[in-house]
């Protein structure tokens, strides 16, 4: 069924598990996704950022993920990733997602909690649910002096704006390196002392196997998963690209890659269900 991700984290929460997210990066996934999650009975988020959805169309994506959720067993939501700007909350929203996140991490505290407070009313006024982010989750270059989030600022940000999940910045990044990245349990067991809702981790792909489950265990009931299940996507095309026919069905083509994803998918959810 199609759903907020609000009783999916509730559900998660009780049950000390973790939901996962899911990167959209093409429309072509959609169904995949939803139907590598439904194969392992795990209810699921997919997420797509604002420059994705706005390629797609938030409208038609709202339809067509309502449409495959419909022959799922599983619930699923679909979540805007990151918006900086109300307007593309409202675009959104307008086109039927159930689900936003207000990133107002760059910007200063007071800022961060008047712009969620106008974000929550956008989604609460749509029947949505909403994150929101305090503290960094680095991109690009690993910078080793972090802005990690303070535990009681957390629980104030929490309290002002009644949000439904928080994402924080205990070190993670988003995108695939070299080597995985060091993370704060110290400082995410401190966050999970001091808020009681579900937390968030955003930029899955760098965090090591072991550590996901311990932040599961620690409050966070979201887990985001971007960069791998593209890079697993695009590494098995450049494979069978090379090797095609320009007169092959794409079809074909395509639905190795697509299981290349689906691999990965269902070992992301083994991490999260346990
Ligand atoms: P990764 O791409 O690093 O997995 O991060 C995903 C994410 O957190 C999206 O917000």
């Amino acid at each position: 069924m199609y759903c907020t991700m609000k009783p999916l984290l509730a559900q998660a929460m009780e049950d000390g598990q973790g939901v996962p997210a899911f990167n959209i990066h093409a429309l072509e996934v959609v169904p995949v996704m939803a139907k590598a999650a439904d194969a392992v009975k795990c209810p699921v988020i997919l997420q797509v950022s604002v420059s994705t959805a706005k390629y797609i169309g938030y409208s038609l994506l709202a339809s067509i993920v309502k449409k495959v959720s419909e022959d799922m067993t599983v619930d699923v939501a679909l979540h805007l990733d990151h918006a900086t700007d109300l307007e593309d909350i409202r675009g959104a929203l307008d086109g039927g997602f159930s689900s936003v996140m207000y990133d107002g991490s760059k910007l200063p505290f007071e800022e961060n909690v008047a712009n969620t407070l106008k974000a929550v009313e956008l989604a609460r006024n749509a029947g949505a649910s909403i994150e929101a982010e305090l503290g960094i989750v680095g991109r690009g270059k690993i910078i080793e002096t972090y802005p990690y989030t303070e535990p009681e600022d957390a629980a104030e940000f929490v309290r002002r704006t009644g949000i439904d999940a928080l994402a924080v910045g205990i070190g993670t990044h988003h995108g695939m390196y070299k080597a995985k990245t060091n993370i704060r349990l110290d400082i995410l067991k401190k966050i999970h002392e001091a808020v009681d809702i579900p937390l968030v981790l955003h930029g899955g792909t760098g965090v090591r196997d072991d550590d996901v489950r311990e932040c599961v265990r620690l409050g966070m009931h979201k887990l985001n998963f971007g960069t791998e299940l593209n890079v697993s996507w695009v590494r098995k095309a450049k494979e069978v690209f090379a090797e095609a026919e320009p007169d092959d069905t794409m079809r074909n083509l395509m639905i190795e890659c697509n299981q290349a994803m689906t691999e990965t998918i269902q070992k992301k959810i083994q991490l999260v269900r346990f």
